[in-house]
């Protein structure tokens, strides 16, 4: 499949169950090499990103398989590889293998990450933590290289909390020698799931949630189970979205909401009304989005990944609007597409003027990054007759089928 095409839509009803969260799995996946045996995650997506990583384990001869949303994972015979860069250059989260194969095999030779054009997305603070731990590494033509005697405990401070160097740099300190101060680290649920992970695996770790961890590193790790927790992102596409069009819907399988309160406080500035019940998000609008300033920025604020959803929620404003963008240098990529199907927007450095009142038309749109490209769908909703939406293997990546939760709604969808 190549394409979707949605025609507009006049009211939502019906219940749509979110998937497990990607951005939770991938470096959960990535740690399962920092011990020897079978670990079973359960409610996992089933998406090209899992797919790709279970590839780069299978790299290490690692046993993966993938059935049912149940992923299995067995590193009783992984062995040292390096790690092709046709592979790696699929996915931003190869990044994530760094700490892990060099916590256990004291080197790593691995392709640079790839992943979503959002932003230059350097990799400095990842490669200089690794460096303060004792590991000599380089990067030339596009390989990166690591070779440590041993991995050392240190105290560092991360110039910026970023949710991958974070990850990488508390996955090798687990068996580094000695104690690890990581200060400035990231608390996005990605990182507290993962830290609960390690401990499950026997890793010593305090401040989970924090913005300091101390990592008093182990010789030895075991396999772990883990379930794991639903897409803040994925339900987030549809809370925004709610605001849009006159609707009923039941998000399920939201059985705690300290992930996403952020994401609730702005569905409900927009004009969703919000009830929890059990497992489930009841929520209902009457399609009259409030415009007004809204701001991106790291957990607990409101995240970046939602940035072109909200974009696309708001061209259906009476109001204008403005969302400022405070984590990557090149968010805004959705609007060309959404000037196309007739929306009026500015952008200013680093912020987005959206003038309210405008009709979306339905277009032949591009695809260019995932959340981008389900944000173009959510615009589909609103645009007069169909909109297609090309190039769609990057909404592929993360949402495991778009289409299928629409279509749950009511919503005339197909894939082309
Ligand atoms: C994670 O990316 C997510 N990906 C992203 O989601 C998300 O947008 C991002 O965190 C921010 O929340 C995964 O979890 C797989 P960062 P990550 O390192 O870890 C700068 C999606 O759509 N930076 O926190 O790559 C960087 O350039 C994806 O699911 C450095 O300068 O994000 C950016 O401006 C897209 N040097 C900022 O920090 C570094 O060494 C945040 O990046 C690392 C990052």
């Amino acid at each position: 499949m190549k394409a979707i095409s949605i025609r507009k839509t006049e009211q939502l009803r019906g219940n749509i169950t979110i998937q497990g969260s990607k951005n939770t799995v991938l470096p959960i996946m990535a740690a399962t090499l920092l011990g020897s045996g079978i670990s079973v995650i359960y409610n996992c997506p089933m998406i090209e990103d899992v797919v790709i990583m279970c590839k780069l384990l299978e790299c290490l001869h690692a046993k993966t398989k993938l059935e049912n949303h149940v992923l299995t994972i067995d590193t009783r015979e992984v062995s040292y590889e390096a790690l092709p860069y046709e592979l790696t250059t699929k996915l931003r989260s190869s990044v994530l293998l760094l700490g892990p194969i060099l916590a256990r095999w004291k080197k790593v030779q691995i392709g640079v990450p790839g992943g979503c054009a959002i932003g230059l997305r350097p990799i400095d603070i990842h490669l200089d933590g690794l460096a303060r731990m004792n590991v000599d590494i380089g990067c030339c033509d596009g390989i990166l290289t690591g070779d440590t005697s041993h991995l050392q405990g240190c105290d560092y401070h991360l110039r910026f909390a970023s949710v991958g160097a974070t990850e990488n740099l508390v996955m090798a300190a687990t068996v580094a020698s000695g104690r690890t101060i990581l200060r400035g680290v990231a608390k996005e649920p990605e990182i507290i799931e993962l830290c609960n992970y390690l401990i499950s695996m026997g890793a010593l770790i305090e401040g989970v949630g924090t913005d300091t961890l101390i990592i008093k590193g182990t010789s030895v790790l075991g396999a772990a189970d883990y379930c794991n927790v639903y897409d803040r992102i994925v339900a987030g596409t549809y809370m925004l979205m709610a605001a849009m069009v006159p609707c009923e819907i039941c998000l399920l399988g939201i059985d705690d909401i300290r992930y996403i309160k952020n994401i609730i406080n702005v569905a409900a500035e927009l004009g969703v009304n919000i009830v929890r019940r059990d497992n489930c998000l009841k929520m209902q609008s009457v399609g009259k989005v409030h415009g007004g300033f809204f701001r991106t920025g790291i957990f607990p604020e409101f995240p970046t990944d939602l940035l072109p959803v909200l974009i696309a929620v708001l061209i259906q404003s009476e109001e204008d609007s403005v969302i400022e963008e405070t984590i990557f240098e090149n968010r805004f990529s959705i609007i060309g597409e959404l000037r196309k199907m007739g929306a009026s927007l500015t952008v200013d450095d680093n912020r987005v003027s959206v003038q309210g009142g405008k009709h979306l038309q339905g277009h032949t749109v591009l695809a260019t990054d995932l959340r981008q490209g389900a944000a173009l769908v959510v615009a589909g909703l609103l645009g007069k007759g169909y909109t297609t939406i090309t190039n769609i293997s990057y909404i592929q990546r993360g949402y495991e089928d778009i289409v299928r939760d629409l279509k749950a709604l009511g919503v005339s969808i197909e894939y082309v």
